[in-house]
């Protein structure tokens, strides 16, 4: 008999279905067993009559979070015995058959309790100001992380990344019909300037050479307008070794978009229709403090609010407002006492604010080497409730202002161009003038969701220290695999592990 969801079955009222779930709950009233059944789509009431003898002795043996399946007639519940609070609730199934497909030990933590709220430690919530929830189990993150499937059969945790699901169609249709096409870019790649350091891939084939993992795809989105592809876009994962926080994970997911032939304000007005309706259509309780999303210049924001990201909510304890807006007109370059070991040096040095291929707002190159403290650039930020939830710019695409800028940043002339040959000569062949943006999937959502921290809206992110306690990684390899990786594993003191 095919198997059909819980929600379904108030459609087969007087009819035998056949339902597969996870107990939910188990309740006893005199001799008859209640079983909520859990799956996909929700409850459904399973009850078991003594009369059935085989079955019921079967029911008895029940415990939560077993898997079964039933057989059974779906009847009306007795007057008054109705359930509101769940849309089954004027139903139950009369089971006739019963069977078990797996039992399960003790859970470490307790599933269907939709109060079970866990306890995050104050400096990692993203959302400070959400309603405090109401602490009634000690469940650690730990253990939640540890037995991430478990907690992902919790019904917020379900909830929070079907939500993710529908965003990311919601913005993939909407690109759609907006001409946009989604490419995939390398996973496998090139170590990229992107103001973080970068996770290191060794290569087998090539003694001694490495791989990055990107830190967004900038580089070849920027080659995609030169191959001609005017709107693209790519739900893009990013790679960022960086000590994980409330609103940042080593691994997080970028809506990356670029355009040709585009001014700042085409990706501004793109990206506030494309935001407005992803509220309006799948947050319709959220309101918006301010359409047209303001659009603020970086040095009166920071006169003004003393940041970058200002939080303009007229009620910032009310959960429904959003306040979006954006702050243009930003330095192209900031002084950075220590260099990070991705691009070279120890010493203080010049360094682009966003990135190096951001255009600077004159073309005088001159002047760009000279007062690198006095250029401002084609670049803005996208912020939603004082959290900074995207950044993009429009690109320089003059080779020689690019080179410019890589000199201010200290690179040697030859260096730039050598590291960065594959922009340099592309840019040689044809390049339109483009720009673009990055907003980030997953603080939109965790701020969206009211979520402390974006690990609630990713399914299996990593620990604060970078750890991921389900699969127990990072972890080993033998000593065959670095043999062939070319790698030796040093100790703190010179001194050689041995791998297991
Ligand atoms: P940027 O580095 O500003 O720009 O990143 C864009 C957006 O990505 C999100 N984000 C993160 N989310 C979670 N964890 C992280 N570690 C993390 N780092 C960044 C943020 C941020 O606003 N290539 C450029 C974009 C461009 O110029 O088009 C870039 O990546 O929401």
């Amino acid at each position: 008999m095919k198997r059909i969801l819980s929600k379904e079955t108030i459609k087969h009222s007087g009819k035998l279905v056949r339902v597969c779930g996870w107990v939910h709950s188990r309740r006893d009233h005199g001799k008859i067993i209640f079983i909520d059944l859990r799956d996909e789509s929700g409850l459904v009431q399973i009850v078991f009559n003594p009369s059935n003898k085989s079955v019921y002795e079967l029911a008895e043996k029940l415990r939560p979070e077993w898997v079964i399946g039933v057989v059974g007639k779906v009847i009306q519940r007795p007057k008054g015995m109705e359930n509101s609070e769940i849309k089954t609730g004027q139903i139950e199934i009369s089971a006739e058959n019963l069977k078990v497909y797996s039992e399960t030990k003790t859970l470490p933590f307790e599933i269907n309790r939709k109060d079970a709220i866990v306890r995050i430690p104050k400096a990692e919530r993203i959302v400070a100001d959400v309603k405090k929830p109401k602490i009634i189990t000690a469940t650690s993150e730990e253990i939640r992380l540890r037995y991430r499937y478990l907690d992902l059969r919790r019904e917020k945790m379900k909830k929070n990344l079907k939500l993710r699901f529908k965003v990311i169609q919601h913005i993939r249709k909407f690109l759609e019909n907006e001409g946009f096409v989604e490419i995939e870019t390398p996973i496998l790649t090139k170590s990229t300037p992107e103001g973080a350091r970068d996770f290191i891939v060794p290569s087998r084939l090539h003694p001694g050479k490495f791989y990055a993992l990107p830190q967004s795809p900038q580089q070849y989105k920027q080659l995609l307008m030169v191959a001609g592809f005017e709107k693209y876009f790519q739900i893009a994962r990013c790679f960022r070794d960086e000590d994980p926080r409330a609103d940042r994970q080593m691994e997080f997911t970028q809506l990356d978009i670029e355009m040709a032939f585009i001014e700042e304000e085409d990706i501004l007005n793109l990206i506030e229709r494309l935001y407005i309706d992803i509220i309006k259509t799948i947050f319709p309780r959220k309101f918006i403090t301010q359409i047209p999303f303001p659009r603020l210049i970086h040095k009166e924001v920071m006169e003004k609010y003393k940041t970058d990201k200002p939080d303009l909510r007229k009620d910032k304890s009310n959960p429904d407002e959003l306040s979006f807006l954006f702050v243009k007109d930003f330095p192209m370059f900031e002084w950075r006492e220590k260099e990070n070991p991705s691009t070279g040096s120890g010493q203080g040095r010049w360094d682009a604010c966003h990135h190096p291929f951001t255009r600077p707002q004159i073309e005088n190159i001159k002047k760009i080497k000279k007062e690198p403290q006095n250029i401002l650039a084609h670049q803005y930020d996208f912020v939603l409730n004082g959290w900074e939830i995207g950044g993009g710019s429009l690109r320089t695409y003059k080779p020689e202002i690019l080179e410019a800028v890589f000199e201010v940043m200290g690179y040697k002339k030859e260096e730039a161009k050598k590291k960065f040959s594959h922009l340099f000569k592309a840019f040689q062949y044809g390049v339109p003038p483009h720009g673009g943006i990055a907003p980030g999937i997953d603080r939109f959502l965790a701020i969206l969701c009211g979520e402390p921290n974006i690990r609630e809206v990713i399914a299996f992110p990593k620990t604060g220290d970078g750890r991921d306690l389900m699969m127990d990684m990072p972890s080993e390899i033998t000593k065959e695999q670095l043999e062939e990786l070319h790698i030796k594993i040093q100790q703190e003191k010179n001194k050689e592990v041995q791998p297991p």
